[in-house]
């Protein structure tokens, strides 16, 4: 466990967009002193269309940014996005060997612990699903499950818009794609959301797969994580802040904001 010191520096997340506030909700919940600065990366989402050296050359430039924006000197970074994790955890971890960085990946380990059929439904985007990350990650477990793998194109797009009537349509779509779910044998009786937009989406999704089925997401797992991998705490008793970016549409990420988590503070445009 961190010692609390008196330095109080705030802790970096960044996601394509909107997404990576699920994560920045159960950070907050884990560590409610510390201050964040949270990175919407929207004016160039989403990334799990693209290939894999835009996410890296977009997630690089983030990292320069947060490390170098004046007053902020961030103490570590947790990149709150699937797909630029697979993409660039890597070469961003040997470009700053003294910055604790935290990424996410799918939860197939949770899921694996509680599939009682153990055949496991795993939403991502195309780029997080065929990157070799994954693959390892999968290859790894495939002895100890069966994983139903649907590539969600254009969900993270919709959720980033609130566009609720596409939401519904793809959930619907790929729910179906993905097979029979319950819990009888053969049946997916677990829901892995690999990508940090879909809890935002997750009542629609549990209302089509049935109440009997588990969804699972990373949030909480990773900001133990992050409060593991904290050098130092927060000397304030009082409250974090936050504070928010956004290189599009800062109503985007105002709006998500105050409707997921309940921060109400101005949205910077960011200039990257
Ligand atoms: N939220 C991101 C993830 O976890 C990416 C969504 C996107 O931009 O496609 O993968």
């Amino acid at each position: 466990m961190p010692e609390a010191s008196q330095v109080k520096q705030p802790i970096g997340v960044f996601d394509s967009g909107v997404g990576g506030l699920s994560i920045l909700k159960a950070l907050r919940a884990e560590l409610p002193r510390e201050d964040f600065v949270y990175v919407a990366d929207s004016g160039f989402a989403p990334y799990g269309e693209r290939d894999q050296g835009f996410v890296l050359a977009r997630a690089r430039a983030i990292t320069r940014d947060l490390m170098s924006q004046p007053g902020l000197a961030i103490q570590a970074l947790v990149i709150a996005c699937n797909t630029a994790t697979a993409a660039a955890i890597h070469l961003l971890r040997r470009e700053h060997s003294d910055l604790p960085i935290i990424g996410v990946e799918p939860a197939l380990k949770p899921a694996i612990a509680l599939s009682q059929t153990r055949r496991i439904g795993v939403m991502a985007t195309r780029g997080t699903l065929n990157s070799q990350k994954f693959r390892t990650l999968l290859a790894g477990l495939a002895d100890q499950a069966q994983f139903v793998c649907q590539p969600c194109d254009g969900l993270a797009d919709a959720i980033e818009r609130d566009d609720a009537e596409k939401i519904i349509g793809l959930c619907r779509q790929y729910t179906k794609d993905m097979g029979q779910f319950g819990s009888q044998a053969g049946d997916i009786d677990t829901l892995v959301l690999g990508c940090t937009h879909y809890p935002f989406a997750s009542e629609r999704l549990q209302a089509l797969v049935g109440p009997g089925v588990r969804l699972v997401d990373n949030g909480e797992p990773v900001a133990r994580q992050t409060h593991r991998m904290l050098t130092s705490l927060s000397p304030d008793s009082a409250p974090g802040q936050c504070r928010l970016f956004s290189t599009g549409d800062p109503d985007l990420l105002q709006s998500a904001a105050r409707r997921w988590l309940n921060i109400d503070v101005p949205v910077q445009r960011l200039l990257i």
